[in-house]
């Protein structure tokens, strides 16, 4: 059961286009477009598909408003996809579409799917940094991003009441592994061939608020200009920050999340933790230091600066 990677994702929205401009300000690419289905890439392949909420090919929706209705598992062979096959069909419900897709459900109902992956290897261009002993860039001026061009898709991440029941099934069923840990609230979850430090995170948050839903979907870029570069231009585009930018303590990022009109959030990635059967999990109490080192807490649409720099005004002569 060698899952590598999330391949694939599919929201249910009730505005395409809003879904559309949102996507293409991130940076995917537009790869296909019509009435019904928007479907988007990321450079190694991986794909955002979006239909409308109402869309009946859509598994059912676990939340109200927009949000993922289907998150598909890559893994490496038809051997993986036909085992995964026979060890779910013991006890639930699994679909085999005419592409070769595996549909079925997790234990709370989120509908998941399997196929064998359609991703490629990337490979980021050498930042050419200057660090001290090691040069770089020799009489060049370090590269400027206008925008960001997310290179892989890397983790989705659900609200769940119950993490006992998911991580049992993940692990247990699936061959997930535990990267890190809140133990007993959040599980970060890697498929059993994949490197990255997780691909799925479940979350139990607790309190009062949402208990049960998508909370957000992340994508890897090539290097730390890229996403300030990013997350400078959704701003500029007047798409809000749900939080960042900042850095993760666990699996080490540097984030910078944005509100999705298709629901939750979308998360620029760098410098994420690549892990394999050597690496040491740990466990983390669930504080706001443990999950953020620092954070602006609302992107730097309110920085002076930056609205400096956008109206060419001096800080001086406000
Ligand atoms: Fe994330």
């Amino acid at each position: 059961m060698k899952i590598t990677t999330v391949d694939s994702v599919t929201y249910g929205v009730p505005d395409l286009a809003r879904a559309k401009q949102f996507w293409s300000d991130f940076g995917l690419s537009l790869e296909a477009d019509d009435e019904r289905r928007l479907l988007f890439s990321a450079m190694d392949a991986s794909t955002v598909e979006v239909k409308l909420a109402n869309d009946p090919s859509l598994p059912p929706a676990i939340e109200r408003g927009p949000g993922v209705r289907e998150a598909t598992f890559g893994v490496e062979t038809q051997a993986d996809l036909d085992a995964i096959a026979a060890e779910l069909a013991r006890d639930r419900h699994v679909e085999l579409d005419r592409e070769g897709t595996l549909h079925t459900q997790d234990p709370l109902g989120i509908a998941i799917a399997f196929r064998v992956s359609r991703c490629r290897a990337v490979t980021a261009p050498d930042p050419r940094f200057n660090v001290p002993g090691r040069t770089g860039r020799l009489n060049a001026r370090g590269e400027q991003y206008s925008s960001a061009r997310p290179m892989e898709m890397t983790h989705v991440v659900f609200m769940v009441p119950d993490t006992a029941v998911e991580v049992d099934f993940y692990v247990g069923r699936l061959g997930f592994r535990i990267s890190d840990a809140y133990p007993g609230r959040g599980y970060f979850l890697r498929g059993g061939a994949s490197n990255n430090h997780h691909n799925l995170f479940l979350l139990n948050p607790g309190g009062t608020g949402a208990q049960f839903g998508f909370h957000h979907l992340a994508f890897e870029v090539a290097n730390i200009h890229e996403l300030f570069g990013g997350g400078l231009n959704m701003t500029r585009k007047g798409w809000k920050t749900m939080l960042g930018p900042g850095r993760h303590p666990i699996s080490s990022c540097y984030f910078w999340y944005f509100l999705n009109p298709c629901g939750g959030g979308a998360e620029y990635d760098f410098d994420s933790d690549i892990v394999n059967d050597d690496w040491v999990g740990g466990e983390f109490e669930q504080t706001p230091e443990a999950f953020a080192e620092w954070c602006l807490a609302a992107g730097m649409e309110e920085s002076l600066l930056y609205q400096g720099v956008q109206t060419g005004e001096t800080i001086e002569e406000r």
